[in-house]
C-alpha cells in the first residue's frame, strides 16, 4: 500500500484530486469508481475547477458510483449529490454515468449492476472509508462479506453518521452497493481518509496486516494497486 500523508484534508484531497487528473489525461476513455459523502467534496471541487480552466477533459471518460440508498427522496440520493458536487460542472457524458436508481426495484437494479460489472473494469476506484471499516456500503460482518453488488441492511451507527444528509434525519435501511469483489477487482484504488472517527479502523489498516471482516477495509491490503491518502495526524 502506497501511503500518502498530509497535513490538513485540503491537502489530501489536492493530492487525490491531482491523481484522478493524471489518470484521466493517461487514458481519457477510463472507467471511474466513484464515492459520495464528506470525504470526496473537496476532491470533486478540484475536478470541477481543472475542468472549469480547461485543464481537464472528461468527455470519453465513464464512471460508476459505489452505491445508492434503497427508496429514498431524490433530493437526499447519491445521484443527487453527484449531480451537484460533480456531474453538472464538467463533461462527462450523461450516457457514461451508471449508479444505482433510488426509485426503482431494488432487485432489478442488484440484477443491471452485477451485469455491469460482469462487462466492466473500473480503472480507477475512489474509496471513503466509515468509521467501522466500510467500504461502499459493505458493513462490517462476522459471518462474512459479499462479493458481487447487493442490498446491504445499513448499521445503526452508519445510519447515525449520515442522518445529518436528510432533510429528516431519517436515513433508509438499506442500500445498494457494490461487493467487495467488484471493488477488489479495480485496477487502482484510491482510498482517502477523513475524520477524526475513522482513527481506530485506519491504525488497524495501516498497523495491522490481518484481513478481517470485521473492518472490510482491511481487504484493501490484499490489492496490489491501493493509494491512502490521510492526514499524519489520524495516524498518530
Ligand atoms: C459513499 C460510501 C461510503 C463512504 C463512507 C465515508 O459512497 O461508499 O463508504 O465513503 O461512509 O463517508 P464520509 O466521507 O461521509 O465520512
Amino acid at each position: 500500500m502506497n501511503v500518502i500523508l498530509t497535513q490538513s484534508y485540503e491537502e489530501s484531497a489536492r493530492k487525490g484530486a491531482e491523481l484522478i487528473l493524471d489518470a484521466v489525461s493517461r487514458k481519457p476513455d477510463l472507467l471511474l469508481g466513484l464515492a459520495t459523502g464528506e470525504t470526496p467534496v473537496a476532491i470533486y471541487r478540484r475536478l470541477c475547477e481543472a475542468y472549469q480552466a480547461g485543464a481537464a477533459d472528461f468527455s470519453r471518460a465513464s464512471s460508476v458510483n459505489l452505491d445508492e440508498y434503497v427508496g429514498c427522496r431524490e433530493e437526499d440520493s447519491y445521484r443527487r449529490f453527484m449531480d451537484e458536487n460533480l456531474f453538472s460542472k464538467i463533461n462527462i457524458p450523461r450516457e457514461n454515468i451508471t449508479i444505482a436508481d433510488y426509485a426503482a426495484p431494488p432487485e432489478a437494479e442488484v440484477t443491471r449492476l452485477r451485469q455491469f460489472f460482469e462487462t466492466h473494469t473500473v480503472d480507477l476506484q475512489l474509496l471513503g472509508i466509515g468509521a467501522n471499516g466500510h467500504i461502499g456500503f459493505n458493513e462490517p460482518d462476522h459471518d462474512g462479506l459479499e462479493a458481487p453488488v447487493h442490498i446491504s441492511p445499513l448499521t445503526q451507527s452508519t445510519k447515525e453518521a449520515n442522518a445529518h444528509w436528510f432533510a429528516d434525519g431519517a436515513v433508509p435501511d438499506r442500500a445498494i452497493t457494490m461487493g467487495m469483489g467488484d471493488i477488489l477487482r479495480a485496477k487502482s484504488i484510491l482510498l482517502v481518509v477523513k475524520g477524526e472517527s475513522k482513527r481506530a479502523v485506519l491504525r488497524e489498516l495501516l498497523n495491522g496486516g490481518k484481513v478481517t471482516t470485521n473492518n472490510p477495509a482491511t481487504f484493501l491490503l490484499l490489492h496490489p494497486d491501493v493509494t491512502l491518502i490521510t492526514e499524519e495526524s489520524l495516524t498518530v
